[in-house]
């Protein structure tokens, strides 16, 4: 008997954007019911090319193969119906919209050919929901409120409201805290048992190695590796694919002794009523400090507070010897703290601006002079941050939102 086809293949698959080819001749195949895993560094082209697989991107090369027949996927709705479903790394549902309306977007169900609204949506929805493992968010609410791990849920549940065959999951993990990982490699077990298949982004090896089946590492757009195993190929091997470069995976060894002198940041009885108590914590030059919980457990609010984005009800927070002015950004700013919060997009970027507006907004009055900004300045300090960082592409005056999801955090 022959061997029946792969679920898909993609065969030379190219994508450009101006001054960028993101992708260059990439073959990806993949069987019904396995774990297929995406690697590469942050700009290899991972993204473009789900994208391209959800019908976001038209290629400007290339062939795609689904079941053994050649198609074309004009659009995302195209991909959708032959049974792809993509759950991206910048969620895109609908924050005004209630969890129901977002799962159903684009396909609400029917019966006798009418939309059922209402009811029947809300229902549908809260049996994916007890399906995913989260039936404590309200099919009602509005997404908006909802924390990124549960949004994340809501994207799932949207994947899932169609019958799919192959889900495409692009750093599914990103935002989620270990609970909740396991909860989703729950759904990718039985996923994967029902035969649907699987494709997962995502920079953690341990993660590829516990549920991935096969691996493909993509770097500066081309697959250097196909379909290697993901449980036994060495990481020594994987991360040479990645970088180009023969490197031992090695972390130097931090001291595990506090550095000396005085603590640059002192927060004492923090609190904020209905969110956290009473939190002291001090932190040396040079110390990092790890701040664990469950999600829903005050993380964010807490780091948030001691940034000024949030009013404490009490306590202080105390830089340099110098008590801060509670509930203000500005004066934190001032104090030289900075904070990379939870969801980039929603919370720390002007997605229409370039990449230089981006670095230098949060400290705009360093290059005010008499109300005038002084461009050639805002330039080049964004210039040595973005190098310092190796942000790629390695010019400043792009737009934010072409870069990959990585280099966006980078910035
Ligand atoms: N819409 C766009 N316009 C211009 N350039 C783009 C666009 N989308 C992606 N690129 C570029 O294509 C390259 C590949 O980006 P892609 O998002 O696919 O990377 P990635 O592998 O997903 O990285 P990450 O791990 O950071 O998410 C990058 O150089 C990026 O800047
Ligand atoms: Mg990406």
């Amino acid at each position: 008997m022959a061997p029946e086809p792969p679920l898909l293949t993609m065969s030379g698959i190219t994508k450009s954007f101006p001054g960028v080819r993101a992708l260059d001749g990439v073959d990806l195949d993949v069987q019904a019911g396995e774990v297929h895993c995406l690697l590469g560094q942050n700009g290899a082209g991972k993204s473009t090319l789900i994208k391209v697989l959800a019908g976001a991107h038209q290629p400007d090369d290339g062939t795609i193969g689904w079941r053994g027949d050649h198609v074309t996927l004009r659009s995302p709705i195209a991909a959708m119906r032959l049974g792809i479903a993509t759950i991206y790394q910048e969620l895109d549902l609908v924050e005004g919209l209630s969890v129901a309306e977002n799962v159903h977007l684009g396909h609400e169900p029917t019966a006798a050919g009418f939309v059922v609204r209402g009811k029947a949506a809300k229902e549908s929805t809260a049996a994916l929901l007890r399906r995913l493992g989260h039936s404590e968010i309200d099919p009602a609410r509005l997404v908006g409120e909802l924390s990124a791990a549960q949004q994340q849920i809501v994207s799932m549940a949207r994947a899932l409201s169609h019958d799919v065959r192959l889900i495409v999951m692009d750093e599914p993990s990103a935002a989620l805290d270990p609970d909740e990982v396991d909860n989703l490699f729950r759904i990718v077990g039985d996923l994967t048992a029902d035969g649907v298949a699987v494709v997962y982004i995502s920079h953690r090896l341990e993660e590829i190695r516990r549920i991935g089946d096969r691996v493909t590492v993509l770097k500066d757009g081309r697959a250097v590796a196909g379909g290697l195993p993901a449980k036994s190929t060495p990481t020594r091997e994987v991360v040479a694919l990645m970088t180009g470069r023969n490197v031992e995976y090695v972390f130097p060894d931090r001291p595990v002794t506090r550095p000396p002198g005085e603590p640059i940041l002192q927060v004492q009885g923090l609190a904020r009523a209905g969110e956290f108590e009473s939190l002291d914590l001090d932190l040396r030059p040079g110390e990092i400090v790890g701040l664990a919980g469950l999600v829903g457990s005050g993380r964010s609010e807490i780091l948030e507070t001691i940034y000024g984005a949030r009013k404490a009800s009490q306590g202080q927070v105390i830089v340099d010897g110098r008590v801060l002015r509670p509930g203000s950004v500005r004066a934190a700013v001032r104090a030289g703290l900075g904070l990379a919060p939870e969801e980039r997009k929603a919370q720390a970027l002007l997605m229409l601006e370039s990449v230089t507006r981006n670095v230098s907004v949060s400290s705009m009055s360093r290059f005010s002079r008499a109300g005038w900004i002084d461009r050639g300045a805002e330039r080049a300090a964004a210039r040595s941050a973005t190098r310092e960082l190796s942000l790629r592409p390695d010019n400043p005056s792009v737009p934010i939102r072409t870069l990959s999801g990585g280099n966006q955090q980078k910035a």
